[in-house]
């Protein structure tokens, strides 16, 4: 089994579909490798793929708003993507890019190993939930996979475009803190503090 580090190593090099041809970085994700709760977006748009870092740009931004909102930071938690290079244009990904791709966020998931998978987006909800996911019927829905409790919400950029969400996207970041408490309750019963 491969560390994080060396694994982002092998991410850097990677030439396995042809978004490395227009990349200036590789974003392999970011934050607390030993996270509870792992993000995952769609993949790196303009300043990510210039910094090779996640959720740097407006979204990101939005996005560490939506974190403190509920009491968390980026330190708490950990962010990836789909996708590691930036698409032409900030297109979706494709899915044969996020078939390759997949295989190194599978990887990070089981090193990171996390209680809590939130989707950001219906790309990330669409590879990690199911392929047919519908974002605005079936956002804050918890599905448990394998240890895991997976939901998925706006992503922030959707946000930006579209302040109407922000009232949903809301309830989601409720329902994850809701899910986070309950998870650290079980652990600190099961260690035996109260
Ligand atoms: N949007 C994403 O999906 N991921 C990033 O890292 C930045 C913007």
């Amino acid at each position: 089994m491969y560390t994080l580090d060396e694994l982002k190593y092998i991410v850097s090099q990677c030439k396995m579909c042809e978004l490395y041809k227009g990349r200036t970085k590789t974003v392999f994700g970011e934050g607390n490798e030993h996270a509870r709760i792992m993000f995952i977006g769609e993949g790196p748009g303009y300043y990510e793929d210039k910094m090779g870092r996640s959720f740097v740009g407006k979204a990101g931004q939005l996005l560490g708003k939506m974190l403190e909102s509920i009491e968390l930071k980026r330190e708490d938690i950990y962010i990836g993507n789909i996708v590691k290079c930036r698409p032409p244009n900030n297109r979706n990904p494709l899915e044969e890019e996020c078939a390759v791709c997949i295989e190194y966020l599978r990887w990070q998931v089981k090193l990171i190993d996390p209680d809590i998978i939130i989707c950001l987006g219906a790309v990330a909800a669409r590879n990690i939930i199911s392929t047919d996911f519908r974002i605005t019927k079936e956002r804050g829905n918890w599905v448990k996979k394998g240890k895991f409790y997976i939901m998925a919400t706006y992503h922030p950029a959707a946000l930006l475009r579209d302040e109407r969400k922000k009232r949903d996207a809301w309830e989601d970041l409720k329902n994850l803190r809701a899910k986070y408490e309950e998870i650290i309750d079980i652990e600190k019963r099961g260690l035996g503090i109260d």
